[in-house]
């Protein structure tokens, strides 16, 4: 099988955590870097021992790299994705795939009309919870679809003005004010990973924002957006509902979800995991899905936080996760997110190396997506109602990479 070299666009504290892992993985043949801020490319070329590394995006898109790894700043991914398709490159694209619906048009044209990988790095779709209610709904334990509920929190104040400021310079806040549904494909996608169904209607609500730190300030922000949090209420393509959140502004943390069907529940708050049965019988499921600790710390990990590094891009891996698909070559290297990062970088290694589907592929990542593109556009109409355009699904003749 071919190996293949893979460029990383950004050497922001999450690609920091992905480098390793492809170039440990058996299918990659070498790592390349672009990142036009010098001192962070410096940094990075000499943390993980890089031999090509570049100043801009264009010099990266005209190398030999077979593949592109995009984790530039969240609103960017669209475009950069497009040209490294239109360029000859497979993407790996961290989230969220675009930020408009006309984006995600251009992207998908892009992956049918090129027919190479593309891959969004949806962390929540390996979240133990996730892993564990995919299995359970596929194995017919929830009974027919009822509701579900998910949410992705996390303050501007738990860790978030680092990046921004970090790699936005003066300009952070205007940029700090991107609005909350168009980052969507945590809640959003962790719900679908399980249902495999799509959202077809869309209400949503924002929270006008008021804190001292002005980030949220209509006038200010590049996206004219005072909403720090936002709710959405959806219509689902299995006759069920969802609600999702999405906040900023807010004093708990972390993406987690529950699912409700006509024979079976999955419960979730900080502190339990409980499956719940039709008889009301319950199992507590915290130990099976809980990641063990990464015991220590990297020796810079001060300076790391500063740049944006944050509490939960280090996990070990849970119980309930297939660990003995992964190359041995992982064994002791990084992971982060619920045990999410290795699985996510071996998929895509083994999608480019098969030049087939990855399970997040970009009709995926479509559905993913454009249900908090138009929620966003609802909480600007004061939660009207809208349709979500469907993205359809890959080629009849396209078939799935064997991860195993
Ligand atoms: N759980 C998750 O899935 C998760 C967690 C964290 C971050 N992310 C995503 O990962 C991405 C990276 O996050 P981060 O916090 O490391 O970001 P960051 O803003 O700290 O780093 C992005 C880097 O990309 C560089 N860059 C952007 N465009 C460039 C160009 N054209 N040429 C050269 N360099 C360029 C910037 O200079 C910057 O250093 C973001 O899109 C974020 O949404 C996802």
């Amino acid at each position: 099988m071919k190996r293949i070299k893979i460029g990383v666009l950004g050497a922001g504290s999450f690609a920091n955590r992905f480098i390793p892992l492809w170039q440990a993985h058996p299918l990659v043949e070498d790592v390349y870097l672009a990142e036009k801020l010098e001192d962070r490319r410096a940094a990075a070329v000499a943390q993980h021992g890089i031999r090509t590394s570049y100043a801009s995006y264009e010099e990266l898109l005209g190398s030999d790299a077979d593949a592109i790894g995009l984790f530039s700043q969240r609103w960017t991914h669209g475009p950069q994705a497009v040209a490294a398709l239109r360029a000859g490159k497979h993407v790996y694209s961290a989230v969220p795939a675009a930020i408009s619906l006309a984006e995600l048009e251009a992207l998908v044209s892009a992956v049918r009309e090129t027919g190479l990988v593309y891959m969004m790095g949806e962390t929540s779709y390996y979240l133990p919870t996730t892993v564990f209610c995919r299995k359970r709904f596929r194995e017919g334990a929830f009974g027919r679809f009822v509701y579900a509920e998910a949410g992705y929190y996390h303050d501007m104040e738990h860790g978030f003005y680092p990046p921004y400021q970090g790699s936005n310079g003066p300009d952070w806040k205007r940029f700090a004010s991107f609005p909350p549904m168009l980052y969507p494909s945590h809640s959003v996608g962790m719900i679908l990973a399980i249902t495999d169904a799509r959202m077809t209607h869309v209400s949503c609500l924002g929270y006008t924002d008021d804190h001292q730190d002005g980030v949220f300030d209509r006038q200010l922000s590049h996206w004219q957006n005072a909403f720090s949090n936002e709710t959405a209420l959806f219509r689902t393509s299995d006759g069920g509902m969802c609600r999702t959140n999405e906040f900023r502004r807010v004093a708990t943390g972390g993406v987690r979800c529950s699912v409700h069907g006509t024979l079976g529940a999955y419960e979730e708050q900080p502190g339990a995991k409980m499956w719940i049965n039709h008889d009301r019988s319950t199992v507590d499921l915290r130990e099976p899905l809980t990641c063990g600790k990464v015991e220590r710390k990297p020796k810079d990990w001060a300076a790391q936080k500063k740049q944006g590094a944050q509490d939960d891009f280090f996990s070990g891996l849970a119980p309930v996760h297939e660990s003995d698909r992964l190359p041995d070559e992982f064994l002791g290297k990084p992971n982060g997110h619920g045990g999410s990062h290795q699985f996510l970088a071996d998929d895509f290694a083994k999608a480019c190396a098969q030049q087939k589907l990855p399970p997040v592929h970009v009709w995926t990542a479509a559905k993913y997506c454009a249900p908090g593109i138009v929620a966003h556009q609802s909480a600007q109409q004061q939660g009207q109602m809208l349709p979500i355009p469907d993205f359809g699904a890959p080629p009849a003749d396209a078939s799935f990479a064997e991860l195993a």
